[in-house]
Formats: structure tokens, sequence, C-alpha cells
């Protein structure tokens, strides 16, 4: 049985939501400490639903994937529901990862909520 699902190689070679927003207003940065990989998300948030959503990522091909499927669940919902995003329904919606691999995908469920929780600091002010 092949590694990756077909899944996790389209989205690692076609990666969607590549790239940054520059007045975005939620932006999300974590790293993994043991692999070293940095990943950076970029949120436009319209009236409390993520309108655009791009990611930069120095990271392994599984984070590539993770971060370009959990960009296109999140795209389009409300905020309060892009908090709910776990590594684990993105993991499923890649038909899987193995699992020396699941640390990348909380990669990218981490940037995410980093980045909306930044959003909603910057709301507050
Ligand atoms: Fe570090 Fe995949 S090995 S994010």
């Amino acid at each position: 049985m092949a590694l990756y699902s077909e899944k996790v190689m389209d989205h690692f070679l076609h990666p969607r939501n590549v790239g940054v927003i520059e007045d975005a207003d939620g932006v999300g940065e974590v790293g993994n400490a043991k692999c070293g990989d940095i990943m950076k998300i970029y949120l436009k948030i319209d009236n409390e639903i993520i309108t655009d959503v791009k990611f930069e990522t120095f990271g392994c091909g599984s984070a590539i994937a993770s971060s370009s499927m959990a960009t296109e669940m999140i795209k389009g919902k409300p905020v309060t529901e892009a908090l709910e995003l776990t590594n684990k329904a993105v993991a499923e919606a890649l038909d899987g990862l193995p699992a020396h691999k699941m640390h990348c995908s909380v990669l990218a469920e981490e940037a995410i909520k980093n980045a909306l929780e930044d959003y909603q600091s910057k709301q507050k002010k």
C-alpha cells in the first residue's frame, strides 16, 4: 500500500491557497519544536465569515497537504466553525496520514487557531 493517499499527493503537488494576504485580519504562526517546521496562516474575515485564507509553510509534504486541505475546509465558514477544526478532521479529509505524520496536521490546526485568536484580540482593541 502506498504510504500517502491520492488526496495527500494531490494537495502536496497542487496546494490550494498558498501565499500571503497583505492586509490580513488575522495572522498565525506556529512551529514544531521537533522537526523545526514552520507554518503561517493569513485570514481575511468579513462579518465573522472567513472570506479568504492563505498559507506559507517551511514544512514537509504532509504539512503542505494538511494546510492546503485545512484552508479549503475553513474558507467561507464562520469563525466559530473554524475554531472547531481539528487536525483529525483534516487528516480524515485527506483520507488519512501515516501515524508518524499526524503532527504535521497539528501544525495546520494550531496555525489556524493562532490566526483566529489574533483576529479576535484585534477585534477587542
Ligand atoms: Fe514537520 Fe511534517 S515533519 S511538519
